[in-house]
């Protein structure tokens, strides 16, 4: 049983991925410290696929503890980087903050990489890379054109970092960027947990209409879009997360081609704020309460992608709609409401 190492195992998109991996025959272990995820979603992974994930709490800035994990775990044979800060806003304010963590991580991780001699690593990218196209949908070869954010600007670091390594270590590389991942896995034990003020769209409409959150503001609706609100590739989480599997395989199947190939994971379909809140509306039976406010600085007009190099040379097929990624996104914030109060009465000083 090949086994991988995940990192940022406990958070959205990787906990998503463990279970996929898991269900695949892969062995699995995390590196999360929990900086910005919690151990909530462990439970719900032992739920889905009868295993307890061993994770790691160990700071990947923190290259002696992370050369501990190689060294207790000696047959890993690839490796999945999740762990990132990835707040947008956040990272126009605090960029030394987001420098920082998100490449030294990686020089790190490659580092050991590097000593252990492993053969496969998938880098969670984004098509934030892209910045303001020119046409759409993009394409892996529409120009990477400077970044709207220094979180962007990471991402776009962190794929020449991994490639230039790439070239002259063992490793082969995969590059995946992920359009708007959105849902939660359909059995809804696991899902998104954005800590704090949700910054993305999805978890802004869900936790409004349960009443978390008292309004929300579509921000900018004079787009030169067909209606004026912001198009995006939304995604779900758990087509994203199998894309990986299916990365790790190819890396497995094909070691004699580049060092460094690039997917694009994306539905293909450009969808606007006000149709993702109407899709919500449709299939919630919630009259959302949001009102239009001014554009977001740093906001891409619109994109979307062309997928068709992941579905011809990983296999991908997309399994979930719009719909789904909606309904599963309500169900899941229903379920962690559920929790709360479940949590609230077995512990009175919680509230
Ligand atoms: C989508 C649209 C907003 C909230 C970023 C990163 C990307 C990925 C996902 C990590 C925009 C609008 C949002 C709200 C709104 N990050 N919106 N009201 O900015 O496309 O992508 O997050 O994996 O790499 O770039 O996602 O969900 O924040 O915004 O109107 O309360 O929804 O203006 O048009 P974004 P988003």
């Amino acid at each position: 049983m090949q086994k991988i190492l995940v990192t940022g195992g406990c958070g959205y998109i990787g906990s998503h991925t463990v279970v996929d991996l898991i269900a695949n025959g892969y062995e699995v272990i995390s590196i999360d410290d929990n900086s910005r995820s919690t151990t909530y979603l462990l439970d719900g992974i032992e739920k889905i696929t009868g295993k307890k994930l061993k994770n790691y709490k160990v700071d990947l800035k923190n290259f002696d503890d992370t050369l501990a994990v190689f060294q207790e775990n000696e047959d890993i044979t690839g490796i999945i980087h999740f762990a990132a800060y990835k707040a947008v806003g956040e990272s126009v304010a605090e960029p030394l903050m987001y420098y920082e963590n998100n490449l030294f991580s990686l020089i790190n991780l490659l580092k050991c990489v590097k000593e252990f001699n492993i053969p496969s690593f998938v880098f969670s990218s984004s098509c934030t890379v892209y910045g303001n196209p020119d046409a759409i949908p993009v394409t892996e070869q529409s120009p990477i054109k400077k970044a709207e954010s220094p979180y962007g600007a990471t991402k776009q670091m962190g794929e020449q970092i991994l490639c230039d390594f790439a070239q002259v270590a063992g490793t082969k590389a995969i590059l995946l960027r992920y359009f708007n991942p959105v849902g939660a896995h359909p059995s809804i034990k696991i899902g998104e947990l954005p800590l704090g003020k949700p910054q993305n769209l999805v978890p802004a409409i869900t936790q409004t209409a349960i009443g978390k959150l008292p309004q929300m503001t579509v921000y900018g609706a004079d787009y030169p879009t067909r209606d004026g609100s912001c198009v995006r590739d939304y995604i779900h989480v758990s087509d994203i997360a199998h894309a990986h599997t299916l990365a790790l395989e190819y890396l497995e199947n094909n070691r004699n081609k580049s060092n460094c190939d690039v997917f694009n994971l994306g539905t293909g379909n450009g969808v606007t704020v006000l149709e993702a809140i109407h899709a919500f509306e449709e299939v919630s039976g919630v009259q959302l309460n949001y009102k239009i406010g001014p554009r977001r600085p740093g906001d891409v007009v619109a994109i979307y992608a062309n997928n068709q190099l992941a579905v011809d040379e990983l296999g991908w097929q997309i399994q979930y709609n719009l719909k789904d990624m909606m309904r599963t996104a309500w169900e899941w914030e229903q379920k962690v409401k559920q929790d709360e109060e479940l949590m609230k009465k077995q512990n009175p000083v919680l509230n």
